[in-house]
């Protein structure tokens, strides 16, 4: 049986830069409570005209061209978001159209924070049961968009961007394992409350924005992160010791730190960029993978960990050499 190993990786922010300073000015806040609570130092905003299917296909390209493979040769592509450009048709449909690729399948999967997670996972068993050869994933978010920004609370936490990874059918190891959970019960603590379904007029009178309870999140995201990373590792017979890299979902540096402490790692084998990019959903795992990988941190044949955690709530893991 084939594995599924990540031949490339890619990502895009926008240009637009938004530093605590300058949101400081437009709302009550400082950098020093931001960088204190969160550890956000900046974070990049799209601009008018941007959307998440532009961002999606230029974080493709850039895994496309790093895996060195034709776009032709793509037979699946999973899209993970929350902002979706349109109620339909599906991002992942949009990034074929702009690829130039149309014929193979395509669909968005919705995970809020985990979505990348959940879209290794869809994309690790297409590989190994052959339905797939080169699968494109992507995390991709205009979370701008649905930001509440008289909301201080919220407002500073999050910030756009995309990044994708080319998932190829090998014969050495890749993704070795994957799992993925969902709690439906806590819905309220974090969410978008507004939707097609239960009305546009709430849409139209503008409550489309994100409302969190941000203790009790903080709380469930640190005791998650760590039963996840327990059963992941458990599971497979592997310790702590032997990861290279813990790349988890970038929502607040005192979650990641409270998880990497609890799972032993050091914290320079943990992959870092909440400080840069604030917390960008369903883009912030393979942004995070792309950066270390581009800046030679992550080299060929090391274990990494990634975990997500996210609304519903959502969480799950991959352990994978990349
Ligand atoms: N600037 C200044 N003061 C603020 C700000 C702000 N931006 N936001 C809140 N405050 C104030 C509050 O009003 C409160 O004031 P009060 O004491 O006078 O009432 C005070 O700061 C403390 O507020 P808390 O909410 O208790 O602050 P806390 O230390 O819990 O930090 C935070 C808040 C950063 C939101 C934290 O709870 C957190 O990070 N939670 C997890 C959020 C998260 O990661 N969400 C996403 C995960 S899942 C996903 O990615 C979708």
């Amino acid at each position: 049986m084939k594995h599924a190993r990540i031949a490339g990786t890619g990502s895009y922010l926008p240009e637009k830069v938004v530093t605590n300073d300058d949101l400081a000015r437009s709302m009550d806040t400082s950098d020093e409570w931001i960088r204190e609570r969160t550890g956000i130092r900046r974070r990049h905003i799209a601009a008018d005209g941007e959307t998440t299917s532009s961002i999606a296909v230029a974080a493709a390209r850039r895994a496309i061209e790093a895996a060195g493979i034709e776009p032709r040769a793509i037979d699946l592509i999973v899209v993970a978001t929350t902002t979706a450009d349109k109620i339909f048709p599906s991002v992942a449909c949009q990034v074929q159209r702009k690829l130039g690729i149309s014929g193979c399948g395509a669909f968005d999967v919705q995970a809020a924070c985990s979505g990348f997670i959940y879209g290794l996972d869809i994309a690790d068993r297409f590989v190994r049961t052959g339905g797939a050869e080169n699968v494109l994933v992507i995390g991709a978010e205009t979370l701008s968009r649905i930001v509440d920004w008289n909301d201080r609370s919220t407002a500073v936490l999050f910030g756009d961007g995309a990044g994708a990874v080319l998932l190829e059918a090998n014969d050495r190891p890749g993704i070795v394992a994957a799992h993925i959970h969902a709690d439906g019960e806590q819905e309220e603590l974090l969410h978008v409350p507004a939707g097609v379904s239960s009305g546009l007029a709430e849409l139209k009178a503008q409550s489309a924005f994100i409302q969190m309870n941000g203790n009790a999140v903080f709380r469930k995201a640190v005791a998650t992160l760590d039963s996840i990373a327990r059963e992941t590792l458990l599971g497979h017979g592997v310790s702590a010791d032997e990861l290279d890299w813990f790349v988890p979902h970038q929502a607040n540096l005192r979650i990641i730190n409270a998880a990497a402490k609890k799972l032993g790692m050091p914290a320079e084998r943990v992959v870092v960029t909440v400080d840069e990019h604030a917390n960008t959903s369903a883009a912030s795992i393979p942004l995070a993978l792309d950066i270390a990988v581009r800046d030679g941190r992550i080299r060929r044949g090391e274990l990494l960990l990634l975990e997500g955690f996210g609304a519903g709530f959502t969480w799950g893991s991959t352990l994978l050499y990349y």
